[in-house]
């Protein structure tokens, strides 16, 4: 394996409930990089988990007659199953309530009392039981949380803080000097300007209130606050601290974290400055993605509004939801999921565009060439020379993309490909070189239709896997190094002739625009309660 290493992480998830798109989006982002990266050669490894600690999850688990591990062990199922479902290749599933975990996170804390970083105090806030966060009085939106809007109850207890202010100055000396630490820069901004720079309040880390957590070793009747527990997860499940940390030498600092912009703050303050405490290296990046919304706002089960991914893979099939996913929400930006979108980019985009062309092009191979693409022979004309160097411009563009890790982007260049490549067709008219017997025109037509679909295969593969393989199986495809990314901004590639299938089978079969679009709004209603 290659000694490039790529350490990406996605958050751990709080299973108070079942996943819906927006939770799914995180991870199937994060995987489609960790996947790029390998097909980039670098060694790279995928962590994702469960935040199994706190009060909201003693609760839900008490109102379905469970006991907490009960509960959370079922979920664990439920939230690898669902991963399963969206072929997401994460490398570790960490979980918080697993020994390896809380066994670190009660000497990190020891470590970060003993050297006066955490101190004992009093505290007294209003506390967002579903956030887990608590919040001053001025931080309150017309009383209510800041974050999801429902209500905060008032607590007043004995509690350990940590020294926030201490590390404040370190904080903004490092943002100054990693200008791309969190993206994008308007996040980034938000957080320095009016967070970090007016300065920072100590944290409370240990909660009374509740037991469901990692308790202080020298004060038990405290459990430790779940961001502190749920935030070293990305180390511990590297074995810090523990007697093997050879895959902590060798990971850490990540390169990338992918959270949501509602935990931003977490990740973009708190984080680094636990770091700083434990004298570790920071994350090379931090990347907040925007949320998916939906007409009349936030996806809940009040509203009746919920899209559940297991929804969409049942009935358009794995590649068609992630595809959505990836490419209709922009990196950082907020954007509404309608059933109308959804439908439509799977009929232009997919049936249309990309699946035609397959189709076309192995039809046009069998009728022609009895299903044989002859060699490459270079350009015949000026139509093939144009498609290879805007393919070719297509192609760097969507590499930088990849490596900025703008997944949408770079989807929507693959698709100019594509769009180029139908253009194509239509401007060298096949039909037309076979009637009149322009035979080397006509072959230099199919290599450079299947050359082309072979390219899109590879820059899907991290994407949408299944129909990369699929186009590579039509195509007839089998060798490791036609495969590889290695071999992608060349025309003359095989070294012999190509067997295509005698008949391709569409990559997706067009739906009814109505239909489908009633379909996803009755399954969206029975979400509700
Ligand atoms: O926050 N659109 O877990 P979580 C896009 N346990 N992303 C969304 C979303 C939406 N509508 N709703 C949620 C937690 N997310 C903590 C993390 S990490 C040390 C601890 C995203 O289950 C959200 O931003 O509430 C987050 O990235 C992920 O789903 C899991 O959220
Ligand atoms: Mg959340």
């Amino acid at each position: 394996m290659s000694n490039k290493t790529f350490y990406i992480t996605t958050p751990i998830y709080y299973p108070s409930g079942k996943f819906h798109i927006g939770t799914a989006y995180t991870t199937v982002l994060a995987d489609t990089i960790k996947k790029y990266k390998k097909l980039r050669g670098y060694d790279s490894r995928l962590l994702t988990g469960l935040d199994e600690h706190g009060q909201k999850i003693e609760e839900v688990a008490k109102k379905q007659g469970k006991s907490p591990q009960e509960y959370v062990d079922e979920m664990a199922d439920y939230a690898k199953k669902m991963w399963k479902t969206m072929q997401i290749e994460y490398d570790d599933f960490i979980r918080t309530t697993e020994e390896r975990h809380t066994k670190i996170v009660e000497e990190i804390f020891d470590r970060l009392m003993n050297q006066g970083d955490i101190y004992q105090g009093e505290y007294q806030g209003w506390y967002c039981t579903p956030c887990e966060t608590f919040f001053t009085e001025t931080q309150l939106v017309d009383g209510k949380c800041p974050d999801c809007g429902r209500d905060v109850h008032k607590m007043k207890e004995e509690a350990y803080f940590f020294n926030m202010k201490k590390y404040t100055d370190r904080l903004i000396k490092f943002y100054q000097e990693n200008p791309h630490f969190i993206e994008p820069e308007s996040r980034r901004n938000e957080l320095f300007n009016n967070f970090i720079k007016p300065g920072l309040e100590d944290l409370c880390v240990t909660r009374t209130s509740f037991n469901w957590g990692v308790k202080v070793r020298k004060d038990p009747k405290h459990v430790v606050y779940v961001w502190l527990d749920a935030l070293v997860n990305y180390i511990t499940a590297l074995g810090y601290l523990s007697d093997n940390d050879e895959l902590f030498k060798k990971y850490w600092p990540a390169n990338l974290q992918i959270v949501g912009k509602d935990i931003i703050r977490f990740h973009g303050i708190y984080w680094p400055i636990f770091l700083m405490a434990l004298d570790l290296p920071i994350p090379e990046k931090i990347y907040a993605h925007g949320f998916i919304m939906m007409k009349d706002g936030k996806m809940s089960k009040s509203k009746g509004n919920v899209i559940y991914p297991e929804m969409l893979v049942n009935r358009y099939g794995l590649d068609a939801t992630r595809y959505f996913l990836l490419r209709e929400f922009a990196f950082g930006q907020d954007a509404v999921f309608s059933p109308e979108g959804f439908v439509e980019r799977f009929n232009f985009d997919l049936c249309n565009d990309l699946g035609n062309l397959l189709n076309r092009t192995i039809g046009m191979i069998n009728k022609y060439f009895g299903g044989v693409v002859p060699k490459y022979d270079g350009c015949v004309n000026e139509y093939d020379k144009k498609l290879e160097e805007e393919t070719i411009e297509y192609i760097k563009k969507y590499q930088e993309y990849m490596d900025n890790y703008h997944i949408s982007n770079a989807l929507e260049e693959v698709w100019k490909a594509i769009s180029i490549t139908n253009k194509y067709i239509d401007e060298t008219m096949p039909w037309v070189l076979a009637k009149e017997e322009k035979t080397d025109e006509l072959r230099s037509v199919m290599y450079h239709l299947m050359e082309n679909l072979r390219k899109f295969a590879i820059m899907l593969k991290p994407a949408i896997e299944n129909t990369s393989k699929e186009i590579f199986r039509q195509l007839g495809i089998e060798d490791q190094t036609l495969k590889s990314y290695d071999s992608i901004y060349k025309y003359q590639v095989f070294d012999q002739d190509i067997k295509v299938i005698e008949k391709g089978e569409p990559l997706f079969t067009r739906l009814d625009t109505e239909t489908e679009i009633e379909y996803i709004k009755n399954e969206m209603k029975k979400t509700g309660i």
